[in-house]
């Protein structure tokens, strides 16, 4: 990873924001060298890292869309697109991403050959319809944390009630993504769980 990306990584986690693991760059590196994407969509944003990793490891040719909708977050993530000269290959679209995912549907349906969702957990359920729309056939969804350092697969007895809403949220999440016709999807246990889902042709 350049020298620059490592400063960011630091940067992000001393100030406690939640960027992606190590494990899940090295998954994500290796899906986009696999995969070649021409345009990434990514839901959750925080303060950039994550989009510009991707933008170092995808082909030339590609762009990434990114969403974010806290404005402290959003502040740091212009800034680091902007240092790290990337302003031309990362679009950040501001607002919540339920709203944005709606409108970006209506005018760029199946644009998306990558899209990473890395948001808010109990709302990947809201954001999959979108999603579908915007995902072309043959491309991939990518989703972070879906296994809640394995919490997600004890019952809901064993989770705290605080934990309850998530917990069964994301088991739901789970349940659509390995059961929906449209899609072929793997859970796959690095860092806190991801999926990969294509959708078939
Ligand atoms: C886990 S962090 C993203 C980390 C980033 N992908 C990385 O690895 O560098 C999740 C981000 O999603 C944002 N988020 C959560 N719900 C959202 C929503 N409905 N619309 C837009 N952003 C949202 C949060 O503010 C937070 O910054």
């Amino acid at each position: 990873m350049p020298k620059y990306l490592e400063v960011l990584e630091k940067a992000a986690l001393f100030e406690g924001v939640p960027i992606i693991r190590k494990e899940t760059q090295t998954f994500l590196r290796f899906l986009l060298t696999c995969h070649k994407p021409k345009r990434i969509l990514e839901v959750g944003a925080a303060v950039g890292f994550s989009a510009i990793f991707m933008s170092e490891y995808m082909p030339s040719d590609c762009t990434i869309t990114t969403i974010e909708k806290v404005e402290m977050r959003l502040q740091k993530a212009r800034k680091n697109i902007k240092e790290a000269s990337k302003s031309a290959k990362i679009t950040l679209l501001e607002g919540d991403a339920l709203v944005l995912l709606k409108e970006l549907a209506g005018k760029e349906e199946k644009a998306y050959d990558f899209i990473f969702m890395d948001a808010a957990k109990a709302q990947y359920m809201n954001f999959l319809p979108e999603i579908m729309r915007l995902l072309c056939p043959g491309g991939l969804l990518i989703t972070d944390n879906v296994l809640q350092d394995g919490t997600v697969a004890q019952s809901r007895f064993g989770v705290t009630r605080r934990d309850r809403t998530i917990h069964t949220r994301m088991r739901e999440y789970l349940y659509t993504l390995t059961h929906m016709e449209e899609l072929e999807t793997a859970v796959v246990p690095v860092g806190d769980g991801v999926t990969v889902s294509t959708k078939k042709a």
